[in-house]
């Protein structure tokens, strides 16, 4: 989604906008721009396409100055013209960029016009400059001018404005759009993502919703949302720096498949002892393990997958329901939550707007405490979620979301082990077994990405292909979700992934010579059946691609093409499943020449509805 960089500083603050821009690339853009505010007035540049292009603009034509503001567009009103894109101004001397949505921008356009303002693009963004042009007529004070212009506004929105006047600084507010400041020595700067700042500082000031901030090259002062002034604390960013380094990796997606084991092993540490899950990884208050009776968990995209494969493991385990729904359907509808019911959220980022809605919405019914299985610890799912189990993967930067994924699945398992083993479901013995399964997790992860050369060459098969059709049973199946979900993504391909069991019941006819059908195969008491689904696709000429251990006794034959996947526990076998589907979309993209990092039209962080 939109990115926003900005900086006031002693120096020439161009590069720092446009390396801020090149790190906020992974969120996904489709043209970018950048302002410039010094003595001679507010001058900007703009391109569409890739931030390289506005590089080249700088290049021919440098505009130096000490503050600036910058911004990187993924068009929602408006297609990615340079007309379009950000900074927006009013006036010679006022520029704003901006994240988010205004609902009402249709009314506010047609009264600023009627006042005789005049429009030079078709975003929704455009309306907030001129608000803020039009407040400057009554209100002299920049800052008050920005709060009162933004009182007019519906929506999500998260700006920085520059205005050329003798007070030199920056404004900059929140309101469901996240926003963060970068504080330096004698600079400050504001960015949607602490990545974007890296190169700069790593001391942090999160914004809160309603928080209005003005940035001077001495000080940030806060006012929230009920205009008192607010002393927000620092956060010290800890992640790695290097992850936005792609080091040997040709892609941050393969760099991130790789770096599966490492994190998985982090989000396990200090969560296990020898024979037991640490139920103090939930913090002080892990009490509702005991109490809970019922499960709703809510999330998106793949986040939403992981949550599928959870409520596998919580209703076996745990015995109790757990239903599991894509936040967007869920923010929108009544929910009946019965009596002790946790509400857990999935999400790598923490900023996905609709399961932040559904957040919202959960805290305000009756659920027994809110659960937030989270990525990014200064998040607002976390900062408002009641309790919250971080997944410890790192900064993920590829758009197709791999190690999330498969520490989001850790984590689940630890907080259904957990689940069950308080509520008296799971014997010592079981439980130690488990923990024992769960240690070895790593290893047999990075065993399964030792296949990567094989699945390469498997890859290839798929390069004429225009559709996919992926089979999973059981916990299989949201792994088959993801595995479509993850080619359709980056490699474009139509895919599609059903139940096996529901082949008969319509897909099959889809099924011939140019239809792949992948699947992973488990060793366990479904094995069987999923090998008659697999004769009634060979029998129809299917070309089948199966992921199995060895012990499963299924090999490569006619039509078929067998590939091993380690021999695991039957609980772990979702995760370890996971790393063949993401190895072969990653091939398969890079057979296709598509921009795996950053595929068409998608963003990394979904802040919009
Ligand atoms: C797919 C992908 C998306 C996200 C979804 C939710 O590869 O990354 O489907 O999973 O947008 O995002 P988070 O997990 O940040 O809430």
């Amino acid at each position: 989604m939109c990115g926003i960089v900005g900086a006031i500083a002693q120096r020439n603050v161009a590069k720092i906008l446009l390396e801020g821009l090149s790190r906020l690339e992974y969120r996904g853009y489709d043209s970018s721009g950048v302002a410039i505010n010094n003595e001679t007035g507010v001058r900007a540049h703009r391109a569409v396409g890739k931030v390289q292009a506005l590089k080249d603009k700088f290049e021919a034509e440098p505009l130096d100055g000490k503050i600036g503001i910058a911004h990187t567009r993924w068009a929602t009103h408006g297609k990615p013209t340079e007309a379009n894109a950000h900074p927006h101004f009013s006036g010679p001397d006022l520029a704003l960029v901006h994240n988010g949505i205004i609902e009402n921008h249709d009314v506010l356009r047609r009264e600023l016009k009627a006042k005789g303002y005049e429009f030079k693009s078709e975003t929704d963004t455009e309306v907030i400059v001129h608000l803020v042009h039009e407040a400057l007529k009554s209100e002299p004070n920049f800052v008050q001018a920005v709060k009162n212009a933004l009182e007019s506004l519906h929506g999500a929105f998260a700006i920085a404005v520059t205005l050329n006047d003798e007070n030199e600084r920056l404004v900059v507010a929140r309101q469901g759009s996240p926003l963060v400041v970068g504080v330096g020595i004698e600079e400050n700067f504001v960015a949607s993502d602490q990545l974007a700042l890296l190169h700069v500082t790593d001391q942090f000031i999160f914004l809160e919703e309603g928080d209005v901030a003005e940035l001077t090259r001495d000080g940030v002062t806060v006012w929230d949302k009920d205009d008192i002034i607010q002393e927000r604390p620092i956060s010290v960013f800890n992640h790695n720096v290097d992850a936005t380094d792609k080091g040997e990796f040709r892609h941050y997606m393969l760099k991130e498949i790789y770096e599966q084991p490492t994190v998985v092993a982090a989000c396990l540490e200090g969560r296990l002892s020898h024979e037991r899950v640490l139920t103090s990884c939930f913090g002080a208050n892990s009490e509702f393990l005991k109490q809970v009776e019922n499960v709703h968990i809510v999330a998106c995209g793949t986040s939403y997958h992981a949550g599928m494969v959870a409520k596998y493991w919580i209703e076996d385990m745990a015995n109790i329901p757990c239903t599991v729904e894509v936040a967007s359907e869920y923010r929108y509808r009544k929910v009946a939550v019965p009596k002790n019911t946790l509400f857990l959220t999935l999400s790598q980022s923490g900023e996905t707007a609709d399961t932040l809605a559904a957040l919202r919405m959960a805290k305000e019914l009756n659920y027994l405490t809110t659960l937030a299985i989270c990525n990014v610890p200064s998040s607002t799912l976390v900062r408002e979620s009641g309790l919250t189990l971080l997944t410890k993967a790192g900064a993920e930067i590829g758009v197709a979301s791999t190690k999330a994924f498969t520490t989001q699945l850790t984590a689940l398992l630890i907080t259904s082990i957990a689940i069950a083993a308080e509520k008296g479901e799971l014997s010592d013995a079981k439980q130690a077994e488990l923990v024992q399964a769960l240690r070895s997790l790593p290893a047999y992860l990075d065993a399964a990405i030792k296949q990567d050369s094989t699945i390469q060459v498997v890859a290839e098969q798929f390069a004429n292909k225009h559709h996919a059709l992926f089979l999973g049973r059981g916990p299989m199946f949201p792994i088959a979700l993801e595995g479509a979900l993850k080619l359709k993504e980056i490699s474009y391909i139509h895919a599609e992934a059903y139940p096996a069991g529901e082949l008969k019941h319509g897909p099959l006819a889809l099924v011939d010579e140019d239809m792949p059908i992948i699947t992973m195969v488990p060793h366990n008491v479904m094995l069987d059946k999923l090998k008659s689904n697999l004769q009634e696709v060979a029998a129809r000429g299917g070309e089948l691609f199966v992921f199995a251990d060895k012990d499963t006794d299924l090999h490569s034959e006619e039509g078929v093409t067998f590939t091993e996947v380690p021999k695991v526990d039957a609980i772990l076998e979702p995760i370890v499943h996971t790393i063949p589907l993401q190895l072969l979309s990653y091939h398969v993209a890079v057979v296709k020449g598509t921009d795996v990092d950053q595929p068409r039209n998608l963003a990394k962080s979904v802040t919009v509805e």
